[in-house]
């Protein structure tokens, strides 16, 4: 077995034991939506806009506001604006440790969503910006950096100030999984998964 071979068993594993160890409620769509506006480049989270809908229905969101931290180039902020009067965007837009994009991108991002005016883009850290915030929101969305510790402490941020909150990258990195676990735990919440296009964990 060549060195690329064991490295993908060994984070098969690992994925095993996180999903055995950190269970969450499986979660199947009862119908997939395309929304109107949706960006044309390929992100890591392409195909979740196809359950947003499903998601807002199911657990009975209103769509007033949303709060999103990790924007990158606005992917998931667009698939947002469909279902949201208000969509904030909170980013450092330099890209982290995970992300292929390093660099300051903000103008690039703000540009390209001119045409969203209900898109609001805010260039700051989650760190600083979750000591100032005190509104609540209909709905939120964690995809930063896919470390445990900032996950865990945007997120239980992120589900303290809505009613649902969704975190990506909940199958491709297991600290983002545990993170969600732990986060429904301290939050008596539900936790649920959805495990296509790289895991999208839901705490309602
Ligand atoms: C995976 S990308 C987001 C992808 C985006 N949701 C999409 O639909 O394509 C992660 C983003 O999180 C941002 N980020 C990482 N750490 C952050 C932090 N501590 N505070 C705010 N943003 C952060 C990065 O700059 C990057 O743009």
């Amino acid at each position: 077995m060549n060195i690329s071979k064991i490295l993908k068993l060994k984070k098969k594993l690992i994925r095993q034991y996180y999903s055995f160890k950190y269970p969450l409620i499986p979660y199947s769509p009862e119908k997939f939506v395309k929304p109107e506006k949706v960006l044309t480049y390929k992100s890591g989270w392409s195909g979740l806009e196809l359950i947003i809908e499903d998601i807002l229905e199911m657990f009975d969101i209103e769509r007033e506001s949303c709060i999103e931290f990790g924007v990158e180039f606005g992917f998931s902020s667009v698939v947002f604006s469909n279902y949201f009067e208000q969509v904030k965007g909170i980013d450092t837009f330099f890209g982290d440790t995970h992300t292929d994009h390093k660099g300051d991108h903000y103008k690039e991002t703000k540009e390209s969503l001119r045409e969203y005016p209900n898109i609001e883009l805010i260039k700051s850290n989650y760190q600083d910006w979750i000591k100032l915030d005190k509104s609540n929101y209909d709905f939120a969305h964690v995809d930063i950096v896919h470390n445990y510790k900032e996950t865990f402490e945007c997120g239980l941020w992120a589900v303290r100030h809505s009613k649902c909150c969704i975190f990506h990258d909940t199958e491709s990195f297991p600290e983002v999984r545990k993170a969600v676990f732990d986060i429904a735990k301290v939050t008596g919440k539900k936790a649920y998964n959805y495990p296509k296009n790289f895991g999208l964990g839901i705490i309602v």
